[in-house]
């Protein structure tokens, strides 16, 4: 059950790459709540003016529960977010946390996990490593990055008992050392579930790739940390039937804004359909689904809308708020 909880900086170590790894514990030591692998806390980053909410995935072993682990990539293209954590989360700093909330739950019955993390999406796959490792499963952890000198957690992989699952491909490495999807994706079978996360060109790439091969769409699990998200289009219609409001959503506004601005507050944190806080219940009218976080099959439902991205098909969407 997720919560609100003040942690505290306990540990803060440059990783290569641009990546901070904080370690966040309660002031009193007592442990905190419990966390499955591929789970994420939530950031309120405030101060200097910011009043951020951002997600950042657990890459600690999910078995202990002294401290959280999290990676932040140091992103200038970013909108404020990471570089806020870099500069603020200082030993000792106290920071507002909610979660753990989990999106990307693993698997832990399959008879076969293949692990694909691009960049800073290796964090939720450090996490399903270690937890794969101590129930003896079958799996495989592909790791890419642009260099070796660039790539995080190195030493925390080659100290792990599961090190030698490990495959590295650097994007300036010899032909062969690669991803080679053709090569390294298993073939699709019953008990074989990939877990794919990093940049929106290299899961989209896995994902293309993965399910052009055969593997069922059920069975390739994906996280999105962020995504380009294009929220124009035609202006719209939404009810909001249980505050009685109608407002209108012009071609580059949003459901969420158009609601805020009539007084109904729907709460949004990353505002690019990918964390899910906004999801709202559709009661009528199709919904065109710009989001990354809902999946086929919830999308071909019709019933849940992002209503901080997505958009209509129908002249008028009602919604459940
Ligand atoms: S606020 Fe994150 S998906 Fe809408």
């Amino acid at each position: 059950m997720s919560q609100t909880m003040h942690l505290t900086v306990t540990a803060r170590t440059e990783e290569p790459g641009n990546i901070l790894r904080l370690r966040l514990a309660r002031a009193d030591g007592a442990p905190l709540p419990p966390v499955a692998p591929g789970a994420h806390l939530d950031l309120h980053l405030t101060g200097e003016g910011l009043d951020l909410w951002r997600q950042y995935s657990l890459c600690s072993d999910c078995d202990q529960t002294g401290y959280y682990e999290i990676g932040v990539l140091r992103d200038p293209k970013s909108r404020g977010g990471s570089e806020a954590v870099h500069r603020l989360a200082q030993p000792g700093t106290v920071l507002e946390v909610e979660g753990p909330r989990n999106h990307f739950p693993l698997d832990e019955a399959a008879g076969h996990t293949l692990l694909l993390g691009g960049g800073i999406g290796i964090t939720p796959m450090l996490a399903m490593a270690q937890r794969l490792h101590a129930l003896g499963r079958d799996f495989v952890l592909h790791y890419c990055t642009r260099s070796a000198g660039v790539t995080a957690f190195r030493d925390l992989i080659a100290n792990a008992p599961w090190a030698g699952r490990v495959v590295f491909h650097f994007d300036d490495g010899p032909p062969g050392q690669k991803l080679d999807l053709a090569r390294d994706l298993p073939p699709p079978a019953p008990g074989t579930h990939l877990y794919v996360c990093g940049p929106q060109g290299f899961m989209d790439w896995v994902i293309g790739t993965a399910e052009a091969a055969g593997h069922a769409p059920s069975q390739v699990h994906r996280e999105y940390f962020s995504a380009d998200v294009d929220t124009s289009g035609a202006g719209f219609e939404v009810v909001a039937a249980r505050s009685g409001l109608t407002v209108t959503v012009g071609p580059k506004d949003t459901i969420a804004k158009a609601l805020a601005r009539a007084g109904v507050k729907v709460e949004v944190k990353c505002e690019e359909g990918v964390c899910g806080t906004c999801v709202t219940d559709v009661l009528e009218g199709t919904p065109d689904h710009r989001d990354k976080f809902l999946t086929e099959d919830e999308r071909a439902e019709g019933t849940m809308i992002c209503a901080c991205c997505s958009r209509a098909c129908s002249k008028t969407l009602v919604l459940d708020i």
